[in-house]
């Protein structure tokens, strides 16, 4: 099937499965060829679960460990504005190397966000790993080390990515059809 509905709108496959595959041991042969020692992966929820398990299981890294986080923003009530946490980052990191995995990084500031909190917590490094990077909408300007395959300022869906939290399963990336 090539064309599919969610909503109220068509999407048509954009990155076949076998590509994303492709894309995927890319990523995790360049991270293990990287020299990196005793990283934790930090997935970034819910987007990138399927990224996520598909590069861990490709990385073999001894002593490789991974956690999911959510970034949570909630209204303060004496603060004047939002307040941004991550969720999931439980026990002491300082000190270490820290590699970000994400679905898609589109303006950056979910990224920007989630830097300003990991550096808080004196890692040693953070590196950047998404598997879809649209250059045309980023505004930050935080290096992404692994850019799985950079695309022009579609929306897509599939592959953990969500349009109004459904499509998440579809083993294609698909982009609206025009
Ligand atoms: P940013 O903060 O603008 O970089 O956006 C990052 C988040 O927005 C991603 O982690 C996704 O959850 C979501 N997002 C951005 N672009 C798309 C898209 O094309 N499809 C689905 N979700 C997207
Ligand atoms: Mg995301």
């Amino acid at each position: 099937m090539t064309q599919i509905q969610l909503h109220n709108k068509t999407f048509e496959v954009f990155i076949p499965e076998t590509e994303i595959s492709a894309i995927v041991h890319s990523i995790a042969n360049q991270i293990n060829n990287s020299g990196v020692k005793n990283p934790l992966f930090i997935a970034v929820m819910n987007g990138a679960f399927l990224f996520a398990a598909d590069v861990m299981r490709k990385i073999t890294i001894p002593n490789a460990e991974i956690s999911f986080i959510k970034l949570c923003s909630y209204s303060g009530t004496e603060t004047t504005g939002e307040v941004n946490e991550l969720i999931g980052i439980s026990g002491n990191i300082s000190g270490r190397n820290i590699i970000i995995l994400e679905d898609i990084i589109d303006t950056g500031i979910t990224l920007d966000k989630i830097m300003s909190l990991l550096k808080k917590e004196n890692v040693a490094d953070i590196r950047v790993a998404t598997l879809l990077f649209k250059p045309d909408a980023y505004q930050k300007q935080i290096n992404v080390d692994y850019i799985g395959k950079s695309i022009a300022n579609n929306f897509v869906v599939g592959y953990g990515l969500d349009y109004d939290k459904i499509g998440r399963n579809l083993p294609h990336i698909y982009k609206l059809k025009d």
